[in-house]
């Protein structure tokens, strides 16, 4: 095994040398600035190797680049449009159906939006463009699927948030239902009877909505985009989705829990935490100069602290005036009001970079998925406020994990604040448990990024490489569950035991009525 990863490192970095440059479509539809900044890590290393890229995009790159062609999609998906952000910081905790009601209905306007953009209907009119890959985010925008079609290219898709079912169905395995949670849930592998029966229940729910509401939708929207701009009949996105060859999946062994996989399927959690560049010399001198150590706050990307309600603001103000730790908060605008003299505001902070500073002693964070490994990669204690989607799991799972603890954003108050990171900076088993999470999240034979961009080259190499999935993808349900011969085990068990007695029994009843005759004709 160990030899095995030895040969897979010596071969990535002897990739560039001896492979040749391909040409790879990087489809990014989805506007959420933080899955694009994760997804932008896969195509800046890609970039680095000397392929060319075409990426379809809601973000235009910060950098130049002369093998990368952009197609953004102007105007972009107008989130808070759809989405206003008042109602998320008045969202109660959703029903997980009304999550993945929410998925599906995000998941087909976004795709919509970005196939009417008329860069994108060209790409898709293109006669003369050429691609050896496409890399793909899986975030519920299957129509995109049409693509890797019309330019009759491998698929690598890039999994956000995690493993869902329906990948490990593409990929030919059943999901077992009785150890592996639903996506949006945050059990262990030990259900108790109750998690298990709703598992299950949320579980064949999603895959029946899926199979029969939500990609019938994918599917029309598909042949209304795509139909007569390819030659030949517009193939089923279902059996699309069934040649993907390579799932990239945001997620981490030490952190989730163990499931049944295919070669196909790889782990990348973590790939978008690199060693800390220097931090701006006022930042460096704060972390450096603090006595007490320093708390550090920020809502994520999309979730924007000026959009909080005044009154939550003065309130968070008031509580990190409490506090003898320094305060660093991501804070949009100036408008913040009088700041106590232990608080510092900054519209951007290098995230990364700052968690890695020893002196951060608290990351008061919203429980976004790539906020929360860099949490954990940096063993920094977490106080995390969820707002929305897979937010609530995420902070589930770390308060469980022992390095973090939890607010309702709707109901905390000062005190609350105050207690929680004292708490957390007080007691030493949170910085324990942070520490121990740390060392098994960086313990890898391979950086995840290098692992990822090794396993994408290999499939543009062996042009899809259908061997890294089981025939299980493509069998009727009933023949992989083995219906098939059970039923035929059940019909010989049947004819076994019930034929021979049928035959006994009137072989008895013939003689019975031989016996009856010859008493009567006896009797004569
Ligand atoms: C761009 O691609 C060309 C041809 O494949 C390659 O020679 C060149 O090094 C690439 N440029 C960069 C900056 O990687
Ligand atoms: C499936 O993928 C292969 C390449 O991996 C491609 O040649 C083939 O056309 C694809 N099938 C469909 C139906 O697009
Ligand atoms: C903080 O420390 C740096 C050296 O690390 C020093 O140059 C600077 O003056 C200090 N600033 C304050 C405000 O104490
Ligand atoms: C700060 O942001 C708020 C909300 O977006 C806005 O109303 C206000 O004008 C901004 N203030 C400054 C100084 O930019």
């Amino acid at each position: 095994m160990q030899l095995c990863w030895l040969l897979l490192a010596v071969a990535a970095l002897l990739m560039p040398i001896t492979s040749n440059a391909f040409n790879i479509l990087f489809m990014g539809p989805f506007p959420a600035p933080s899955h694009w900044m994760w997804l932008e890590h896969f195509l800046r290393e890609l970039l680095q190797r000397g392929h060319h890229v075409t990426a379809v995009t809601n973000h235009r790159a910060k950098y130049q680049h002369e093998n990368l062609t952009e197609i953004i999609i102007d105007p972009p998906f107008d989130i808070p449009y759809y989405f206003p952000k008042e109602n998320i910081f008045k969202m109660r905790f959703a029903s997980d159906f009304q999550n993945l009601q929410m998925w599906w209905h995000v998941g087909l306007l976004t795709t919509e939006h970005a196939l009417n953009d008329p860069k994108v209907k060209s790409l898709i009119a293109s006669k003369n463009l050429d691609f050896d890959l496409m890399v793909m985010e899986q975030f519920f925008h299957e129509s995109f699927l049409m693509f890797a079609h019309k330019f009759k290219c491998p698929i690598a898709t890039l999994g956000t948030m995690g493993y869902a079912d329906n990948m490990d169905h593409t990929m030919g395995l059943l999901t077992p239902w009785a150890v592996i949670p639903h996506l949006l849930l945050s059990h262990t592998d030990q259900m108790s009877f109750t998690q298990r029966a709703y598992n299950t229940y949320l579980s064949l729910y999603d895959a029946v909505m899926r199979r029969w509401y939500y990609m019938p939708k994918m599917q029309e929207m598909a042949e209304r985009h795509f139909s007569g701009l390819i030659e030949g009949p517009l193939p089923h996105v279902r059996q699309l989705e069934k040649n993907i060859s390579l799932m990239l999946i945001n997620s981490h062994r030490s952190l989730d829990v163990p499931r049944p996989s295919m070669p196909g399927l790889i782990n990348v959690g973590g790939i978008h935490i690199k060693t800390p560049k220097p931090l701006p010399q006022d930042l460096q001198n704060y972390l450096d100069n603090s006595t007490h150590g320093v708390v550090y706050f920020s809502l994520g990307s999309y979730m924007k602290s000026i959009d909080m309600p005044k009154e939550k603001i003065n309130l968070i103000l008031s509580a990190f005036s409490q506090l003898k730790q320094d305060v660093l908060w991501k804070f949009e605008n100036s408008s913040v009001g009088h700041l106590p003299p232990n608080v510092k505001i900054q519209s951007w902070l290098p995230q990364n970079d700052i968690l890695a500073h020893p002196n951060v002693k608290v990351f008061i964070t919203h429980g976004g998925i790539f906020g929360t490994q860099e949490g954990i990669h940096w063993g920094v204690p977490m106080l995390s406020i969820p707002l929305y989607g897979d937010q609530h799991r995420n902070t589930i799972k770390s308060v469980r994990a022992g390095y973090a603890r939890t607010l309702n954003f709707g109901t905390m108050s000062s005190e609350d604040l105050v207690q929680n990171i004292k708490l957390l900076i007080s007691d030493p088993s949170y910085k324990q448990k942070a520490l121990d999470a740390s060392r098994k999240f960086r313990d890898n034979p391979l950086h995840p990024l290098d692992e990822a961009t090794f396993w994408m080259e290999y499939i543009a190499r062996h042009k899809g490489a259908p061997h890294l999935k089981s025939y299980g993808a493509y069998m009727p349900l009933y023949q992989y569950l083995l219906l098939d011969v059970f039923g035929c085990a059940l019909l010989v068990v049947i004819l076994a035991f019930w034929l021979p007695l049928k035959v006994l029994r009137l072989l008895g009843r013939l003689l019975q009525r031989k016996g009856a005759e010859v008493s009567r004709k006896k009797r004569q």
